[in-house]
């Protein structure tokens, strides 16, 4: 099968660009395509010849979002609106990747595919908006939530990942305030790329939540990167009141994987094997 990738050379974009046969995949990067535009969306995709396509392309700056509420909507709305009508337009598969922020976090367990969206922030509705789009526009479409991405990539939307942010803080010897009261599922792209991969290959289309098993709050995945990394650095818990960041985060937003164990597919490892496998993959290269 033939395959786009919007959004190629992203973090998650590489990792899957790395598993996929050359000859296989068009790669599109921001400068071939702006997903906003719904004309350029056209021109591009019809144009060329494939079953698949990929989004990987968003504005997930969250806080900034907050500031830019119509670039959220216009980017993760809008463009998802633009990417579907082309693909049902010439019958092909949209894969798309929306977030854990579209909950507000007061379940107090993990978020399953049947629970409903209740977003706390800007980003959080724009991407629920392109939820939306895809569903009412798509007949074949792979909708996936994950959560707190990291890979050797780096995310380009925020200038790296959060292991990166750690590691690059310890190095400075600074002291690191990192908030303990919002618990998520950290999830490797690496591995969420073999699975997305393994996923396209059913043809059971429909809202997907992927993520490594388990759940810490990002203190704690703070704590475990310089544990694994044997990196000392000063690292105290902080509350998001004291941090005060722009945009509201759900409480506890970790996601159950359900729908891919009920058709079938193995779980994703858990979060501390993951973010290993990462450090010393880091290390090697
Ligand atoms: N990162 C996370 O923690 C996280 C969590 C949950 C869900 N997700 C979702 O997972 C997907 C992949 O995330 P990621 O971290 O791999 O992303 P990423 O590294 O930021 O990559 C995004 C890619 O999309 C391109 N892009 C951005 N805006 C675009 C636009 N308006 N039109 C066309 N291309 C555009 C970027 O190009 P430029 O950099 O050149 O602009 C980049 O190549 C995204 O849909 C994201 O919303 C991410």
């Amino acid at each position: 099968m033939r395959i786009a990738i919007v959004g190629a050379n992203g973090q998650l974009g590489t990792d899957l660009m790395h598993l996929l046969e050359e000859a296989k995949v068009v790669s599109l990067y921001h400068r071939d395509i702006e997903i906003m535009d719904i004309y350029q969306v056209d021109e591009v995709l019809d144009a060329i010849d494939v079953e698949v396509v990929i989004n990987l392309a968003a504005y997930h700056r969250v806080d900034e979002c907050e500031s830019q509420p119509n670039r959220a909507l216009l980017v993760n709305g809008m463009g998802l609106r633009n990417l579907a009508l082309n693909c049902q337009r010439h019958g092909r598969v949209l894969m798309h990747f929306s977030t854990d922020y579209v909950f507000d976090g007061r379940a107090g367990r993990p978020y399953h595919e049947d629970d409903p969206p209740l977003p706390l922030s800007a980003y959080g509705n724009s991407e629920v908006s392109g939820e939306h789009f895809v569903r009412a526009i798509c007949d074949r479409y792979y909708l996936i939530r994950t959560s707190g991405l990291y890979g050797l990539a780096g995310s380009s939307g925020k200038g790296g990942n959060f292991v990166e942010t750690m590691l690059r803080l310890a190095g400075e010897g600074q002291t690191i305030r990192v908030v303990d009261d919002q618990v998520l599922s950290p999830t490797s792209t690496a591995d969420l790329a073999l699975k997305v991969l393994e996923l396209l290959e059913t043809g059971r289309y429909g809202l997907y939540h992927i993520t490594n098993a388990g759940w810490c709050s990002w203190y704690e995945f703070a704590a475990a990167i310089f544990n694994l990394a044997g990196v000392k650095a000063d690292l105290r818990p902080t509350t998001s009141a004291e941090y005060g960041a722009p945009a509201r985060r759900p409480a506890f937003s970790a996601l159950e994987n359900r729908r891919l164990q009920q058709i079938g597919l193995a779980p994703l490892r858990p979060w501390q094997e993951a973010l290993a496998a990462y450090l010393a993959a880091r290390r090697r290269a």
